[in-house]
């Protein structure tokens, strides 16, 4: 299955309803399901603004008791809820929210591009956790709107997109194994600790204390088992070395996870790097991921909603050995026993990748963007995928 991204399409959606064309643009999502082969909805991604500040200013204060873009986020995937959910029912409600976190408010980079240093304001050892908590709230209280209001008439079901990086401990030592699954409760933990428990993992609670928002007994019930099944981005593993429980300065988000990274094991890399530098061609990383999710968290039904790599141009042949290597691990994780529901490749077109622009290419169709049509061109990984649904 295969995906496009929709929030930018919706944004002009919700937003062109509200002036009154909303019939019209509705068959955008109808037309997202050809055969029920795409039928994936995010209600809002990371360009449409987060929940962390008052909507549209960046020097805004960030706090934990904001309802107001809450309550904005719930009507607006209500409305998207009542325009699309006739067709659409796969719902996920945000796409990688730790990024906007991370990026946002730990890092700086994207907007709002608040931290620590940062000309914004902010401060990289709070705000990640209030936005993050936010999110969590947010997600929640659309998801409520939806079981009371739609879920009935729609048949539908909500989730929310996560990123997931694979942490493999470096060396079998205790400690090393407990920095490697330290980073995973405050990479991935960090949402679906609360999501099907309540509360944030413990390690979290043991570093950050007083700076990680604590959920009231409401908002404890409100967000544990607020997510039908949970959507993993995976594509990338690193290891985890030993380190002692050093608090790093200045304290921030990354910084509390007290772990130190690790691209080889005796001389040997940890796998080739894809156009971007961050993404790492580890297969096995699908088979931690999914695996984990099943051990630690009762095996909830996940999506991998997004999974590929990108080069600088066409070259065909590694994506297709990644697809095949990626894949072969899911399966086995499948066989192992997990409750996998669907799979969506990142990504169906070479599309525009953040602040990479047109340079990094996911597709497994190669788009040429010096044509005004836009030429397609499927790539050797498009027939490959091909071959393979029809086998299957
Ligand atoms: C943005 O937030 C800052 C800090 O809370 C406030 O002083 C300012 O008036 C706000 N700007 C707008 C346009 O609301
Ligand atoms: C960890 O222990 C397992 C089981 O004994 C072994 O197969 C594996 O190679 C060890 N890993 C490392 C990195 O030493
Ligand atoms: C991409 O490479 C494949 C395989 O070499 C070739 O058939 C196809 O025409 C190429 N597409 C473009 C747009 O260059
Ligand atoms: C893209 O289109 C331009 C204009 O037609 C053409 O010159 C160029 O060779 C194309 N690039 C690829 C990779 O097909």
């Amino acid at each position: 299955m295969v995906v496009a991204r929709w929030a930018a399409a919706l944004l002009v959606a919700c937003g062109g309803a509200h002036a009154g064309g909303g019939g019209g643009r509705s068959e955008l999502a109808g037309r997202a399901e050809p055969g029920g082969v795409s039928q994936g909805l995010r209600v809002r991604d990371r360009d449409v603004g987060v929940p962390g500040n008052i909507v549209g200013n960046q020097t805004a204060d960030v706090a934990v008791d904001q309802d107001l873009p809450r309550e904005l986020f719930t009507d607006y995937a209500d409305f998207c809820f009542k325009t699309f959910g006739d067709r659409v029912k796969h719902w996920f409600t945000f796409n990688e929210p730790r990024m906007v976190a991370l990026l946002g408010y730990d890092g700086g980079s994207i907007p709002p591009q608040r931290c620590t240093k940062c000309a914004a304001g902010g401060n990289s050892a709070t705000e990640p956790y209030i936005v993050a908590h936010n999110f969590l709230l947010s997600h929640a209280a659309a998801v409520a709107r939806y079981r009371n209001k739609y879920q009935a008439a729609q048949k539908g079901k909500v989730g929310i997109v996560l990123d997931f990086n694979w942490y493999e401990a470096l060396t079998n030592s205790t400690e090393v194994q407990a920095a490697a699954q330290r980073a995973r409760d405050f990479h991935v933990g960090w949402f679906v600790d609360p999501l099907i428990n309540g509360h944030y993992p413990q390690t979290m609670q043991d570093i950050v204390k007083e700076r990680l928002p604590k959920f009231t007994p409401e908002q404890a019930k409100l967000v544990k088992g607020s997510a039908d099944y949970i959507g993993i981005n995976q594509y990338t593993a690193s290891y985890i070395k030993g380190q002692k429980l050093l608090q790093q300065k200045p304290t921030s988000y990354s910084a509390d996870w007290q772990v130190q990274y690790a691209l080889e094991r005796n001389g040997k890399p940890i796998g080739p790097q894809a156009n971007s530098n961050w993404l790492y061609i580890v297969p096995t990383g699908m088979h931690g991921c999914v695996n984990c999710l099943k051990q630690k968290y009762g095996n909830p039904t996940v999506f991998i909603t997004e999974n590929g790599m990108d080069q600088p141009g066409n070259l065909t042949r590694e994506q297709v050995q990644f697809y095949k290597g990626y894949l072969a691990e899911l399966k086995k994780a499948i066989d192992d026993g997990a409750n996998v529901a669907g799979y969506f490749a990142w990504s169906l077109l070479d599309n525009f990748e953040w602040q990479s622009g047109y340079t990094s290419k996911f597709g497994i169709v190669y788009v040429n963007f010096s044509t005004p049509k836009l030429e397609r061109h499927p790539k050797a990984s498009a027939y490959w995928f091909r071959d393979m649904l029809q086998k299957h």
